[in-house]
């Protein structure tokens, strides 16, 4: 099995772009009809997204908890989480439901984990400029039949901060849970949003 070193439970599988295309197939895909309200989706795009955002950090945490008992030592696990996983968002039922639940389970593996010597934490980003929000952006922008620019501003409107995140911002972040700044620290889901969710 690929080993891990202390805190590479961040670098398990990220899945940001499949996300993304996922998001815009669905919207291309789906108009809005009355059942939609309550967030009730396809339930292809429902396990589509559960499967990656909270099987990804299950088995994550799984392969890092045997990567470290191999080594002999504690570790970090640290789960990408999202401001979608501390408050509702419309029309984001099933993608905020997986962050919530990778909250959930962030808490419940540093509960579990601790008398290892393993602590497990999640950060939580707000509108970060990458691909996958480039691509919703557009998109947004698109329906509305307005430019790149106009899509990203409609982000960037609620962030106190008054500009989105760059993907230095969320690293920062994660760099300080990795390290031994963090040590005692667990079960917490950080937000690092720019002013967004205030928790
Ligand atoms: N961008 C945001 O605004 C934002 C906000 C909150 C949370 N998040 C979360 O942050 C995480 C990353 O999002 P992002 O915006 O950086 O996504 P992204 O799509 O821009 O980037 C994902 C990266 O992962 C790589 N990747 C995808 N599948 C892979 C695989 N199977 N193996 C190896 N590499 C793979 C892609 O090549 C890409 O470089 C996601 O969990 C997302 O939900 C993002």
């Amino acid at each position: 099995m690929r080993r891990l070193r202390p805190g590479a439970g961040v670098l398990r599988r990220p899945r940001g772009d499949e996300d993304a295309r996922r998001f815009r197939r669905h919207r291309q895909q789906r108009r809005p009809r009355p059942a939609d309200a309550a967030g009730v989706d396809h339930p292809e795009i429902f396990h589509k997204v559960f499967d990656v955002n909270v099987g990804g950090t299950l088995w994550g945490i799984q392969a890092a908890i045997e990567a470290f008992t191999a080594q002999g030592h504690g570790g970090k696990i640290i789960n990408a989480c999202s401001q979608a996983g501390h408050l509702g968002n419309p029309g984001l039922a099933v993608y905020g439901g997986s962050k919530f639940a990778i909250r959930g389970i962030t808490q419940t593996a540093a509960r579990d984990l601790a008398d290892r010597g393993i602590t497990v934490n999640g950060f939580c980003p707000g509108i970060v400029d990458t691909p996958m929000m480039r691509g919703i952006a557009q998109q947004t922008a698109d329906e509305a039949g307005k430019p790149f620019e106009w899509g990203m501003q409609q982000f960037a409107q609620n962030i106190a901060l008054g500009r989105l995140s760059q993907p230095d911002d969320v690293a920062s972040c994660v760099s300080y849970l990795a390290g031994p700044d963090s040590d005692y620290m667990t079960g917490q889901s950080l937000l690092i949003d720019g002013g967004m969710v205030y928790s």
